[in-house]
């Protein structure tokens, strides 16, 4: 058996680490040698799983005070990749906030960003960093911190992410809770609610693209980090190009979202005062293995002592550079 080299001091809970990306997290953290346990509400995959990585489990559900404390005890960070968020952040939130360990997730769901925001101050008092949306948003928001830089004083923001990939059941969930949250935009610093919104085309390289106005939670976590006023934001996705790729969705009972070869794209367009426009764009691996890297980048991180208490994004606390640590192309267009 080889011996890891433990590379980071502190210790990690995984929380949801029996499904598809809970369990993609649990191995890239076991590979890069952090010093983890995992938490779950289902005693035998987690038994299992915790065999396979010789690694202590928990079993509770996620209203269980009782278990969070002890499962907690000891610990520096929590990674909660159980999704839909809407049944579990909050209560992992306050566990973590008792307990002053630092949050993370992998959630998509805006409602959830606004949730963390919301927990800013007694984040800073408990002196913990709670940081939701380390997944898609660890490339999506040091994109849009370095965009913004390439103009002076940046007013606008519209950006748009091509996915390529499937879904699982827990995303398919998610996307519900995104939907129902409306079509948000934030104009002069304010969010507001749209009821209609009209498609936008975007050039990811080939040729313009017509997408759709959906909350993906810009207006949040890219406020938070580059405080520009007004951002709108869209998604499109790229469908399978052929049938034996359909098997990447959840279709035939096979959930693999990775499968996938066309890589996903984010288009982020900023405007300065003076009106001049720059777009950057960031091309990664199809699937969800880019948001299981970046969110152990992230725990690693924390691990390692690297983090600001209260209410952050990926970019608010680690900028652009980021994106130097995950496998991302960006090219500025
Ligand atoms: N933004 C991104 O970049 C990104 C990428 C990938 C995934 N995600 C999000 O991550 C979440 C998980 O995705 P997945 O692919 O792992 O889905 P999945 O394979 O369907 O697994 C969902 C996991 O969440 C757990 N869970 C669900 N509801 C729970 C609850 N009320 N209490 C405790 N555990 C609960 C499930 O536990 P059981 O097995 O006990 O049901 C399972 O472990 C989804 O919300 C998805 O949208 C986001």
């Amino acid at each position: 058996m080889t011996t890891i080299k433990k590379t980071a001091e502190g210790k990690l809970l995984i929380y949801g680490a029996t499904g598809y990306t809970g369990t993609l997290i649990c191995h890239e953290a076991a590979r890069r040698g952090l010093d983890f346990e995992i938490a779950g509400r289902n005693q035998h995959k987690l038994s299992e799983l915790a065999q396979q990585l010789r690694v202590p489990y928990h079993v509770f559900d996620v209203n269980d005070r009782a278990s969070w404390e002890k499962s907690l005890r000891g610990k520096t960070c929590l990674l909660n990749s159980a999704g839909p968020f809407s049944q579990t952040a909050e209560l992992a939130m306050q566990a973590c906030i008792s307990h002053q360990v630092h949050y993370v997730d992998i959630t998509a769901e805006v409602e959830i960003y606004r949730l963390a925001e919301s927990k800013n101050l007694s984040a800073e008092a408990a002196g913990i960093m709670i940081l939701s949306g380390a997944g898609l948003f660890s490339t999506y928001d040091p994109l849009v911190v370095h965009t913004a830089r390439r103009v002076k004083n940046p007013v606008a923001l519209r950006a748009a992410f091509q996915y390529s990939g499937g879904f699982t059941p827990g995303s398919i969930a998610s996307s519900a809770n995104i939907i129902n949250a409306g079509i948000l935009i934030r104009r002069n610093g304010l969010i507001e609610k749209l009821t209609e919104a009209e498609s936008s085309e975007f050039d990811f390289g080939a040729g313009p693209q017509q997408c759709f106005p959906t909350p993906l939670g810009a207006v949040v976590l890219c406020y938070k980090s580059t405080g520009i006023p007004n951002i709108e934001e869209f998604f499109q996705m790229a469908l399978p190009a052929s049938e034996e790729s359909d098997h990447s969705t959840v279709q035939g009972g096979e959930i693999n979202p990775d499968k996938v070869e066309e890589p996903s794209r984010i288009l982020a367009e900023v405007t300065g005062a003076d009106g001049s426009v720059v777009r950057s764009m960031a091309i990664m691996r199809a699937g969800y293995m880019p948001t299981v890297t970046a969110a152990v980048e992230v725990a690693s991180r924390i691990l390692n002592g690297f983090c600001k208490a209260g209410f952050q994004s990926p970019a608010s606390v680690y900028g652009e550079a980021l994106l130097e640590t995950l496998e991302v192309i960006v090219i500025d267009l």
